[in-house]
This record gives C-alpha cells, structure tokens and sequence, in this order.
C-alpha cells in the first residue's frame, strides 16, 4: 500500500509585521483586548503588489527545496485559498507559471480555514490510487484585502502568509487518516458576502463574522473531528505527538486541547505571531515546528482546519 508521505514543508511571511499597539492608533481597540480575548500580539500584511501567488510561490520554494524535488517533477499542485489573485484563472495556476512547472494538473480549493486540510485529503486520494507521485498542497491567503479596516470586531484577528508541503508516494506511512464536513446551512456566521457582476463590486466584499457562534461551533467540530481520524486509526488522543489546530484564536486551541485532554505543551500555537492566516495557518504552524525540530520523524501529528462555508476536518499524519 502506497502512503502519501509529507517529505518536505515551507512557509513565507511578508516582511511587514504590525503590531497591536500600531491597530489601536486606526481602530478602537487596545493591546490589551486582543491579546486577552485572541492571544494575538502581532500579524504580517503582505505589500500592496504582493498577492497570494506571490506568497505561495515562496513557501513552495521552501517545500520543494526541503523535498530534493524540481517543481518540473510535480504531478499535481493544489492551492487552497479564500483570496485568490483573480476571479481566474486559478492561483494554482499562476503558482505553477511562477514555478516553471508546466503541464501537471493545477487547481484552487475553496474552503476557507479549512482548505489546507481538504488539500491534503485530495492530495492523498491521488496518491494512493498510485494516479500521482508528487503533489505540492499550499495554503496562500492575503485576508488583510477582504478586511474591513474600521470594524475592530474582525480586523484584529487576521493577518497574510502561506504554508506548502510536498507530498510523495511512499511505502513508509504518512497520512494515517483524514476526515472532512461541511454544514453551508451556518453560511451567515462567518462569510465575505461580496461578487464582482456587471464590472462592478455587488454585496458586500468584507468578511463578516458572528465571533461568538464561529467560537462556539468551532470548538465542538475541532473535537469531534479529531475523535473520529483517530478513531479510524484506532488511536487515542494521547497517542498524538502534536496537535495543529487551525490558528484563529488561543482560546480555541486552549479549548480543543482541554476537550481532547491533550497538554497545552502539544499543541504548536503561531496565532500569536501570526495571526489567523486561513488557509495557510496550519501548513505555516507545521512549517514553523519542523524547522525549529520540535517535530521529528515518526512523530504523530494532528492537523485541524476549520472555517467560513462551515467547512472542518482533520488530517493525521505520521511524519
Ligand atoms: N477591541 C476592543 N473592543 C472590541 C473589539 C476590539 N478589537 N472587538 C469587539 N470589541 C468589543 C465589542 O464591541 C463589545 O463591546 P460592547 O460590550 O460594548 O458591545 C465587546 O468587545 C465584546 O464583544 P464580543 O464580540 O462579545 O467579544 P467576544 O468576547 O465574543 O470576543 C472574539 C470576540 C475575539 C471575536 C471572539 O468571539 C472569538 O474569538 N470568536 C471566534 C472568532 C474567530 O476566531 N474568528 C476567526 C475566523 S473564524 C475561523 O477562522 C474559524
């Protein structure tokens, strides 16, 4: 049996790091009620002429280089994003153009925070169908241009940046199990309600959230989604090395591991650093473990997405 094996990780942050003091000089708000209600201290925001493509190429820069893999070697590259350059083509698309990667397959996912996760599902179906050998997966988003930079409800807590692994074919295990669900029933609590129709901006084009319910709802999915990859494993949540839950908020990873009785000291956190980056939160807290060597080979690791559509899911991994 083929495995999808994650044989290498990147992850780039654009160099603009703002500060929440600096927030509080636009908006009202204070460093004091981010940090307490977020854990949030600080977030990156790309360059006006930086877009999601332009952040994903650096990431997969960095994954392919950790892989020993050529971008020309590819057979599939997967970008999940919520802040695509264009309407189309794809980001994955011009990801490919900017990699030289002619030919293989490319396309975008959109799951919002989730997307990484549902990425790395699709991903690992190719591979053990033996269809691909080599498939890139990034998570690239540039929220800070679907934010609205007077409402201090939402514009604290995102930031931009993108996270990618390779995935190979491998007789080694890999990804153990994923799971993924949607409920677009909750469509209003967490949405950027905008479109692009008659060469005009239709709706409204900045994300909308009802914190309290996105609170609410995803720390019972983040649990419950854990519970049943593992239990296709026929593993415990103590089994786990690390957990990676989608980065939007301290209290929600704080909540998701109390619930799964899984130790803070587990748990690779990054919000406070980066700030809820969507679909790239969770390939960039990987990223960031891997290189500083908490996570090793043949340590179990337990990804988590959750976001806007509602979309969750999880994706056990043995590194
Ligand atoms: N600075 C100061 N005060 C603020 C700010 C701010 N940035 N934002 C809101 N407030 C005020 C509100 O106006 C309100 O004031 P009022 O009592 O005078 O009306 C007060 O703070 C409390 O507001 P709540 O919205 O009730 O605050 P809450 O304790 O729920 O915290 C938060 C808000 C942090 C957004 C919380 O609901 C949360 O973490 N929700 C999860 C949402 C999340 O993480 N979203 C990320 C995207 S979703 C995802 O990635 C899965």
């Amino acid at each position: 049996m083929k495995y999808a094996r994650i044989v290498g990780t990147g992850s780039y942050l654009p160099v603009n790091v703002v500060s929440n003091d600096e927030l509080s000089r636009r908006v009202d708000t204070s460093d004091e009620w981010i940090r307490s209600r977020t854990g949030i201290r600080q977030r990156h925001i790309a360059e006006p002429a930086q877009t999601s493509s332009d952040l994903a190429y650096q990431a997969s820069l960095q994954a392919l280089a950790a892989a020993g893999i050529a971008a020309t070697d590819l057979d599939l590259i997967i970008v999940a994003t919520s802040t695509p350059d264009f309407i189309f083509p794809s980001t994955a698309c011009l990801l490919q153009a900017k990699l030289g990667a002619k030919r293989c397959p490319a396309f975008d996912v959109q799951a919002v925070c989730s997307g990484f996760v549902y990425g790395l599902d699709i991903a690992d179906k190719y591979i053990r169908s033996g269809m691909y050998r080599r498939v890139l997966v990034v998570g690239a988003e540039v929220f800070s241009r679907i934010l609205d930079w007077n409402d201090r409800g939402t514009c604290v807590l995102f930031g931009d940046g993108a996270g990618a692994v390779v995935l190979a074919a491998d007789d080694k295990p890999g990804l153990l199990a994923s799971v993924l669900h949607a409920d677009g029933s909750q469509f209003g609590i967490l949405s950027t309600p905008g479109q692009v129709c008659g060469g005009k901006v239709t709706g409204d084009p900045f994300l909308r959230m009802d914190g309290q319910a996105v609170f609410k709802l995803a720390v019972r999915v983040l649990d419950e989604v854990a519970r049943e990859t593992l239990a296709l494993c026929n593993l415990q949540p103590a089994d786990v090395d690390w957990l990676i839950p989608h980065q939007a908020n301290v209290r929600i990873l704080d909540a998701t591991a109390k619930r799964l009785g899984i130790a803070t000291d587990k748990v690779i956190v990054t919000v406070d650093r980066h700030a809820n980056t969507s679909a790239a939160s969770v390939p960039l807290a990987l990223d960031v473990a891997v290189r500083d060597g908490r996570i090793k080979p043949g340590h179990k690791v337990l990804l988590e997405g959750v976001g806007g559509g509602f979309t969750w899911g999880a994706a056990l991994v043995e590194m």
